[in-house]
């Protein structure tokens, strides 16, 4: 992301609610023992994608293991939505213009989406009601009671309808939908995912017609090779068959990059400095998380607004011998673009401490890649972003 430079601290307006909600005194073997079923939750979720495997009991749906998912993922994963959401803020694409989201997340676990949402909702001074749905009344039920004590003022309603989410999705006319880290898991076919989110889009924009309010379909993924991938695919193919539009994180209606070369893919990272809370749960599991890595895309129904930068920085900042470089997405594919410390000049030495997620209004940059010159747009530098 553009505006998380360096790394940010976990926002204590939502680390104490979150430590308190989740980690109730009185029980000395509770950290023993959620480390311990979070090592076996762990590895399901990074090698099988915790989908479901014949003959195994989900683990959403065993108490132990929906617990310490809670206790781990849920505040590993929340800020995601509210990384995306601050994006579109400080661009000018304001998510919520109205002010105020009816939001509906699908495969929404213990509520993980909701935690971020409403802190984010609280800090820009907007308004939120919002509905997790999933499969598991476990989950569910954890989802209501975490976020029983209302920290944010919001509330939160949670769902195990049966059937399709399309049946709730036009009972409750979300302004906003979205799939946290679960689209893989309800749908594992990506060919049924693509007619799937085909089909909720359709009826987002039937939604708009009805009411005039705009929609956002907003989708996350864990940032591994893997899983960017398909969504990056999932997207170009609902551009193509002119399901949606997209406004971030590409820029326009270009294909994705990446997937030209089939060990590329393309995703985000946000250096965070987790709560010690967290951190002493991951130790017990033998896991250390110290950013927020992930894949999103944002999708509408109709064309939306859209920032006027036309090029992103799609790597790290690459640190070499004499220069710096990196891999730029443009509409003509990615590249790679240098500047070599001995030729900086006034036009070119930002391009120094450049970051992962910048975004650029235009560029001149030479056949072997050496950037000559560069712009960036004017949100770049306000309003001030929540994450520093
Ligand atoms: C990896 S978890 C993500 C949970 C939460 N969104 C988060 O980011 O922490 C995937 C979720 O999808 C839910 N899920 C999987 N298949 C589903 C289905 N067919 N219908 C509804 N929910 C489903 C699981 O129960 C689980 O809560």
């Amino acid at each position: 992301m553009f505006f998380t430079r360096d790394v940010f601290s976990f926002p204590e307006a939502l680390s104490r609610p979150l430590e308190a909600a989740l980690w109730p005194a009185g029980d000395p073997s509770l950290l023993a023992r959620r480390g311990q079923a979070l090592r076996s939750l762990w590895e399901r979720l990074a090698k099988g994608r915790g989908q479901t495997v014949e003959g195994q009991t989900h683990y959403s749906f065993r108490r132990e293991e929906a617990e310490a998912y809670a206790a781990y993922y849920l505040p590993a994963n929340c800020l995601k939505p509210a990384l995306v959401l601050e994006e579109s803020f400080l661009l000018g694409l304001d998510p919520l213009p109205a002010g105020e989201s009816r939001w509906l997340d699908l495969g929404t676990g213990p509520g993980t989406a909701f935690w971020g949402v409403a802190w984010w909702c609280a800090s820009r001074g907007k308004k939120l009601q919002f509905t997790g749905w999933d499969q598991s009344p476990v989950f569910a039920d954890l989802g209501r009671r975490l976020s029983q004590p209302n920290p944010f003022g919001f509330r939160a309603d949670f769902q195990t309808a049966k059937g399709e989410p399309l049946q709730l999705l036009r009972k409750m006319a979300p302004t906003h939908l979205s799939f946290v880290n679960s689209i893989a898991e309800i749908y594992p076919d990506p060919e049924k995912r693509l007619g799937e989110v085909e089909k909720l889009l359709k009826a987002l924009r039937e939604l708009e017609r009805a009411d005039g309010q705009k929609r956002s379909l907003i989708v996350i993924e864990p940032g591994s090779r893997e899983s960017s991938r398909e969504l990056a695919a999932l997207k170009d193919k609902l551009q193509a068959n002119r399901a949606g539009h997209i406004s971030l994180p590409c820029l326009d209606r270009r294909a994705c990059g990446a997937l030209a070369d089939p060990k590329d893919w393309c995703h985000e990272e946000a250096a965070c400095e987790f709560p010690d809370w967290l951190n002493r749960l991951g130790a017990e599991a033998g896991l250390r998380k110290e950013a927020l890595l992930f894949s999103y895309v944002v999708l509408h129904p109709s064309e939306p607004a859209s920032s006027p930068a036309r090029l992103r920085i799609v790597s790290q900042r690459l640190e070499r011998k004499g220069q710096v470089e990196c891999r730029l997405c443009t509409a003509e594919g990615k590249r790679a673009v240098r500047v070599q410390r001995s030729k900086a000049t006034s036009e070119n030495e930002a391009f120094l401490q450049c970051a992962r997620g910048e975004l650029w209004l235009d560029a001149q940059i030479g056949e072997k890649g050496d950037l000559e010159r560069y712009s960036l747009p004017k949100q770049h530098s306000s309003p001030p972003s929540l994450f520093s």
